[in-house]
């Protein structure tokens, strides 16, 4: 089954409660959290997080583009965060994997994510205690940025190490996807969608969220 994971980088901040309503019929809220370093943008942190949590039954998918997660990876979970994925570029093999870990301490799902330009590989080393791998199919750091197809190799390819070892992690897309673009992540072994302007930009959101899912 084809999750959504509609992104809140493209609600309304002013009106974040109200937002989350409007996606009821999604699977996830993928939060997007920035630090200003990772990546060039700052948006979300940990009491917002807190504050979200009992505005929604959703599970609040947490995507942390923040240098070195391992410091603050305990926090999201604490603050409510149900599925957390740091980058592999954030930091060494090592301090990625202890912050899975520590995520998993904590009774939660965690996954690593690659920027566009790390190759498929470096989620080897992750793999086997992943709940989900995220394929960034834009250059992380803004919404509304157009998806970039050469990534479905990538993503086929993680598909077919999941599948050869039998694991249960999910797949996911995030950047540019929308109705025109989900096929093709469909098609080469996505299972969960990321969708900002695609969905809080269409004028029927549930309509959106349905079609994406297909
Ligand atoms: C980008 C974020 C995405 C973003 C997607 O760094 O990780 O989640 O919100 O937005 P759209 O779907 O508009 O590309
Ligand atoms: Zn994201």
């Amino acid at each position: 089954m084809v999750k959504i994971s509609p992104s809140i980088l493209s609600a309304d901040f002013a009106n974040l409660a109200r937002d989350i309503a409007k996606i009821a019929s999604a699977d996830y809220v993928h939060v997007d959290v920035m630090d200003g370093l990772f990546v060039p943008n700052i948006t979300i942190g940990i009491p917002v997080v807190k504050a979200l949590r009992p505005t929604t039954t959703l599970p609040l998918d947490v995507h942390l583009m923040i240098d070195r997660p391992l410091r603050y990876v305990e926090q999201f979970c604490d603050a409510g965060a149900d599925i957390v994925t740091c980058h592999v570029e954030a930091d060494t093999e090592e301090n990625i994997r202890a912050a899975l870990d520590k995520i998993h301490a904590k009774g939660k799902k965690a996954g690593v994510v690659v920027k566009p330009k790390t190759p498929a590989e470096a989620v080897l080393p992750f793999l086997d205690v992943c709940d989900i791998v995220l394929v960034m199919t834009v250059e992380p750091g803004f919404g509304g940025q157009s998806f970039m197809a050469d990534m479905m190799p990538k993503v086929a390819q993680i598909r077919a190490w999941i599948d050869e070892r039998g694991l249960a992690c999910e797949l996911e897309v995030d950047g540019g996807v929308g109705p025109k673009t989900r096929d093709v992540c469909i098609e080469a072994g996505a299972n969960v969608l990321v969708a900002g302007s695609a969905v809080y930009g269409a004028e029927d959101i549930p309509a959106r969220i349905k079609e994406l899912r297909g």
